[in-house]
C-alpha cells in the first residue's frame, strides 16, 4: 500500500509561477517540469487515488480473509479432510451417485439464495463428512464473500473445555459461539459422537446443549450441515427434542443405508 508521505519529488524539478490561476485554491498554477498546474488541485488528486488504493487493498484483504476462513479457523480433528472435494468423491455404487447427486442438488439451491439444513446421516466412513466438505469448498470457491466453516463438534468441545484452564486458548465459549454463529454457512461434523459410546444412549450433558442450543438458535435463519452416525429417536435421547427440532427444521436429508465403510475397504482379513 502506498503513503503519501512516501512520494518524493524528483531532485531536478524545474518550478516556477505561470499567470494562470486557480480561483477554487486562490493560488497561481506552476510550471512544474514544463506541466501547469495548480498544486492544491494536484494534491488533492492524488490523496483521492491513495485513498481509493487503501480502500481497494482493504477489500481485497477482506476477501481473501473471508475465503481462507474455511481452510485457517475451521476446527478439525482430521486436517485431510480439507482436501475432500466433488472432483475426489468416486461413485462406485447407485447410492454413492445418488447421494452426489442430491448433494451437487442442494449447492445449486444454496447458489440461488435458498436457506435450509443438510442431514448427512448413516454408518461411519461411507463419506458423509467428505462430501460436507465438498458443498463447503464449492460454495467458498463460487462466491469468495460467502464465509463458511467447519466444526468438528467434539473437538470443539474439547477445545472450549481446555480454555476454561488454558488462559492462552483463544477458544472460549464466547469466541467459539460467535465464530460458528457468524458464518454463512457453517458444517457441525459427527453429531452425538461427543457424548461417547453411540449405544450406550448417553444424554449429552447441559454443557453441551446449552453450547449447541445457542450456535442453533443463532443460526435459525442461515444454512446448517449437520452429519452424525446417529437416528433421530437416539439424537432425541440425547439433546432435548426442542433442540433437535430446531436443528431438523427445513431439513434436506442426504442417507446412507448401504455404502460400506470406506476406511476400511483395503483391508481384509
Ligand atoms: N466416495 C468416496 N470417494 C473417495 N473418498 C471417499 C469416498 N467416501 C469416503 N471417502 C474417504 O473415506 C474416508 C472416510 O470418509 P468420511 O470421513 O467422509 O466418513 P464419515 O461418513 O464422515 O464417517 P464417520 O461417521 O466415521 O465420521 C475419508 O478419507 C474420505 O475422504
Ligand atoms: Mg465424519
Ligand atoms: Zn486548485
Amino acid at each position: 500500500m502506498r503513503n503519501i508521505a512516501e512520494i518524493k519529488l524528483p531532485h531536478n524539478l524545474q518550478m516556477a509561477y505561470t499567470s494562470k490561476f486557480c480561483y477554487q485554491h486562490q493560488c497561481q498554477y506552476m510550471l512544474i517540469n514544463n506541466k501547469e498546474l495548480c498544486t492544491v488541485c494536484e494534491t488533492e488528486k492524488l490523496t483521492q487515488q491513495l485513498e481509493r488504493e487503501v480502500a481497494n487493498e482493504l477489500i481485497a484483504r477482506q476477501t481473501l480473509a473471508k475465503y481462507n476462513m474455511l481452510y485457517k479457523q475451521s476446527i478439525l480433528q482430521d486436517e485431510t479432510l480439507l482436501d475432500a472435494g466433488f472432483k475426489n468423491y468416486i461413485v462406485t455404487d447407485h447410492e454413492e451417485t445418488a447421494n452426489k447427486e442430491r448433494a451437487l442438488n442442494a449447492l445449486k439451491q444454496f447458489r440461488k439464495g435458498e436457506v435450509f439444513n443438510i442431514w448427512f446421516t448413516g454408518n461411519t466412513g461411507v463419506g458423509k463428512s467428505h462430501l460436507a466438505m465438498a458443498l463447503l469448498r464449492s460454495l467458498n470457491e463460487f462466491d469468495r464473500h460467502v464465509t463458511c466453516l467447519f466444526a468438528d463438534v467434539d473437538e470443539m468441545l474439547r477445545r472450549i473445555r481446555d480454555s476454561f484452564q488454558n488462559r492462552e486458548n483463544k477458544f472460549t465459549e464466547k469466541y467459539v459461539t460467535d465464530l460458528l454463529t457468524s458464518v454463512d454457512y457453517l458444517v457441525l461434523d459427527d453429531l452425538g459422537a461427543e457424548t461417547g459410546d453411540i449405544d450406550t444412549e448417553k444424554r449429552a450433558s447441559d454443557y453441551t446443549s446449552r453450547i449447541l442450543r445457542g450456535i442453533i438458535n443463532a443460526r435459525q435463519n442461515k444454512s446448517t450441515i449437520i452429519t452424525t452416525n446417529i437416528n433421530r429417536t437416539k439424537l432425541e435421547a440425547m439433546y432435548d427434542r426442542k433442540l433437535v427440532s430446531r436443528m431438523m427444521k427445513n431439513t434436506y436429508l442426504i442417507h446412507f443405508a448401504e455404502t460400506k465403510d470406506k476406511r476400511i475397504r483395503n483391508i481384509e482379513f
